[in-house]
């Protein structure tokens, strides 16, 4: 099929590379002349794992072309719109960029089409879209719309996008959803080479959800909310295992083990961060409330990952009393791990709430710095987790990189000017991290010493005197 994506930030330009993959012609436009000439030299605007070698791969085969949005959409069978929907101070979602778009839709474009939201957008948008279109094109165009959210992760999204759970199409044509057939048919027959995994070839083939444009619109904001429910949820309970004495990994473990709970998302830790997270919860509190239902527990959900900042903040403080003038290492600036994004990142609010203290912070993360660099442009980065952990009071790990699980703490212990460890993702167990002569401090859990711990040795000290 002929295909134009329009907007080449994370979804699609992900969903553009993935598309032409998968035998389409693709042509991925964005209004940013300067991000397509960074295309067209085979450079990427940000990372995702695979995605450079498939766009690479693409672009040199002229099955992915990167073009001006007026250009793209002429003779486009299908038309997704990609673009972004941040949100506004009152926290509705900016549907500028989507009007935009679809005033473009309804000049350029050709033939038949089917338009596609793509882009995160509050239920009855497609209406708006639909409307748009006409009022703009009159009879000069014939043009169907659907909705087709993504649920592409970072980090894993080339993955997610050939081995997805469920396509969700909302469509009120027939012909409409037989185009999202089309589109989707070697990802709903699982008939293509996967370019990540080869050995993937026997996964399940996706569900495909067909429903009308308003369900398949609440699909998408309803699913993210109920994932930032669960991380509120569990870190709620991590907060009341601390405070009785309970562990939350084997909390997690028992309640996860319940099919209607599942073990997915139910990691504690510093709070959920990310493009899509913090945005749909607050659009979809203001949706309901437009729609005239009050959504006040995803209100609480907001609330209680606000809170989790200054929770992690005082666990420092209870460990170093003062944290004026406190050397601290903090590990992990992206909002998580294989990803070099740091919007809404818990680490980044968690710098500016310690430099806010006067801490001295110094940073690391193995992707993550340019991009960091942009928010914080005063941080001290360091090149290693070794450069940042010399001669500090603390080790805060703030992202869980598989690359921190591998450090060589021996090493580390050597470097620092106390070997504490607060662990703000749970990464190690307290024996794994207290072998290496560490006091380590996680969250849902109790504070773990290391045998030859000073206070550790008072403590039992303590307990045993009457
Ligand atoms: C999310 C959705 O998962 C995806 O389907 C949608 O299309 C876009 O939004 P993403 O933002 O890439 O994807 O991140 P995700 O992996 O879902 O994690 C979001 C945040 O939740 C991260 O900050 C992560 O650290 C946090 N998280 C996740 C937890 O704190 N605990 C968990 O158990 C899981």
């Amino acid at each position: 099929m002929k295909i134009s994506v329009i907007g080449a930030g994370y979804v699609g330009l992900t969903t553009a590379a993935c598309l032409a993959e998968i035998g389409h012609s693709v042509r991925c436009a964005d209004n940013d002349e300067g991000k397509l000439n960074l295309l067209r030299s085979g450079r990427m605007p940000f990372f995702e794992t695979h995605l450079e070698t498939i766009v690479q791969r693409n672009h040199a085969a002229r099955t992915l072309q990167f073009e001006e949005v007026e250009n793209a959409v002429k003779g486009a069978e299908a038309i997704l719109i990609c673009v972004g929907t941040p949100p506004l101070d009152n926290g509705d979602a900016d549907l500028s960029a989507v009007a935009n778009v679809a005033r473009i839709v309804a000049k350029h474009a050709t033939g038949h089409c089917l338009v596609i939201e793509k882009s995160t957008v509050p239920v009855k948008t497609g209406q708006q879209l639909k409307r748009q279109l006409q009022l703009y094109a009159g009879n000069r165009l014939q043009c169907d719309l659907a909705s087709n959210p993504e649920f592409l992760r970072e980090g894993t999204a080339i993955h997610d996008f050939f081995h997805p759970d469920r396509i969700v199409i909302g469509v009120d044509t027939e012909w409409a959803a037989a185009q999202l057939r089309e589109m989707y048919r070697p990802i709903l027959e699982q008939s293509f080479h996967c370019p990540v995994h080869p050995q993937c070839q026997h996964t399940p083939k996706p569900a495909l959800i067909v429903t009308d444009t308003e369900s398949s619109e609440l699909i998408k904001h309803a699913s993210n909310s109920f994932l930032a429910m669960k991380i509120s949820f569990i870190n709620m309970v991590a907060d009341l295992c601390e405070a009785t004495g309970a562990n939350i990994t084997k909390v997690a473990q028992g309640m996860g083990m319940d099919p209607r709970i599942g073990p997915a998302f139910l990691n504690p830790g510093i709070g959920f961060g990310g493009f899509c997270f913090p945005k749909d919860v607050q659009a979809f509190v203001r949706i309901a409330s437009q729609a005239g239902c009050d959504f006040s527990l995803l209100k609480e959900v907001e609330n209680i990952n606000k809170r989790r900042i200054d929770r992690f903040v005082e666990k420092i403080r209870q460990e170093l009393w003062v944290i004026a003038g406190r050397k601290l290492a903090v590990l992990g600036l992206a909002f998580k791990p294989n990803t070099d994004d740091v919007r809404f990142a818990p680490a980044i609010e968690l710098i500016r709430a310690l430099v806010r203290e006067s801490a001295i912070v110094r940073a690391y993360d193995p992707q993550a710095t340019e991009k960091a660099k942009a928010v914080l442009p005063n941080l001290d980065y360091c090149s290693s987790p070794y450069e940042a952990s010399a001669d500090t009071d603390a080790i805060l790990l703030t992202t869980e990189w598989d690359e921190f699980r591998a450090l060589d703490w021996e090493r580390i212990r050597g470097l620092v000017a106390r070997p504490l460890i607060i662990d703000g993702r749970n990464m190690f167990t307290p024996e794994e991290i207290t072998a290496h002569g560490f006091h380590y401090i996680s969250i849902g859990r109790q504070p773990a010493f290391s045998s030859d711990d000073e206070v550790f040795s008072r403590s039992k000290l303590g307990a045993a005197l009457p």
